[in-house]
């Protein structure tokens, strides 16, 4: 995670973003903090990656790579405002390798937005890598995660500009099922992901908008917005526990949990 100490909506780069708009940045960090410790309450291990001054985006450190088994495939964003986050976040894992936690980074030549664009259920198929493209991440990052994970991967057209990442319109619920909105999708990757995935959690488009598919789940806990109410409910109504976050700043710049959550699987 990375704290929102220089967040701001400076540019518009999906539909969520108004610049001008002001920005309550104290609060969005003593929000991220809530968000923080609410993860290790449940007994989490959180690393905090320093914020930088001139990239306010850099508090939606899900965007900086994707880890899958000790293989980190690294992010190239999309848009320069964003690019120069890449570097930290490779920085941040090569540390990691270093002091012994092993993990071997894969440089990305294809625009790809880290886990904003990637989903990992371990144990859906043996090991199931979700990918979205239209908006951010190039449908060629999909191939190349593939090789450099050695998982399959599945693309998944996104059509709504709302939900311009994977993230927002589709989550891991544990490690073989997911929820999402199906209207995010092109109506094929929608029978695909009907196909794959037929005792998934159906969200609507009142539950995307509230941020409710932005959510991190350790398998038991559902970590979600507080917005999202009826999201709550469904999670429940399928086995899990919502624990609710308050993130209404960070949804100023298009994001909510899972954008703030960068998970490592070493
Ligand atoms: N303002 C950021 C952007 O448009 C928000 C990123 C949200 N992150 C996410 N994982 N969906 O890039």
């Amino acid at each position: 995670m990375c704290p929102p100490e220089h967040f701001a909506v400076e540019y518009a780069i999906n539909p969520w973003m108004e610049p001008g708009a002001p920005v309550d940045v104290e609060l969005a960090v003593k929000q991220w903090t809530r968000l923080r410790e609410t993860l290790q309450g449940l007994g989490h291990t959180v690393h905090v990656l320093p914020a930088q001054p001139a990239l306010p985006d850099m508090v939606y450190a899900a965007n900086g790579a994707f880890s899958v088994e000790g293989v980190v495939y690294g992010a190239r964003f999309r848009y320069p405002q964003r690019s120069a986050e890449a570097d930290r976040h490779r920085a941040f894992y090569e540390a990691f390798h270093d002091a012994g936690g092993g993990w071997r980074f894969v440089a990305p030549t294809a625009v790809n937005e880290g886990e904003g664009d990637f989903a990992y259920l371990p144990a859906a198929y043996g090991g199931l890598v979700l990918a979205g493209y239209g908006f951010r991440t190039e449908p060629a990052a999909h191939a190349e995660a593939q090789e450099a994970l050695g998982r399959p991967v599945i693309s998944l057209r996104l059509v709504d500009p709302a939900f311009y990442h994977l993230d927002t319109a589709l989550a891991a619920l544990d490690d073989h099922n997911i929820t999402y909105y199906p209207e995010a999708f092109s109506p094929s990757s929608q029978r695909v992901l009907a196909q794959l995935f037929p005792e998934a959690v159906l969200a609507d488009r009142a539950d995307a908008e509230a941020f409710g598919l932005n959510l991190v789940s350790d398998g038991r806990h559902v970590i979600l917005n507080t917005e999202a109410t009826a999201m709550a409910d469904k999670v429940r109504a399928a086995g899990y526990a919502p624990v609710h976050v308050e993130l209404t700043e960070l949804k100023r710049g298009g994001g909510s949990v899972k954008c703030a959550v960068a998970e490592l699987r070493p």
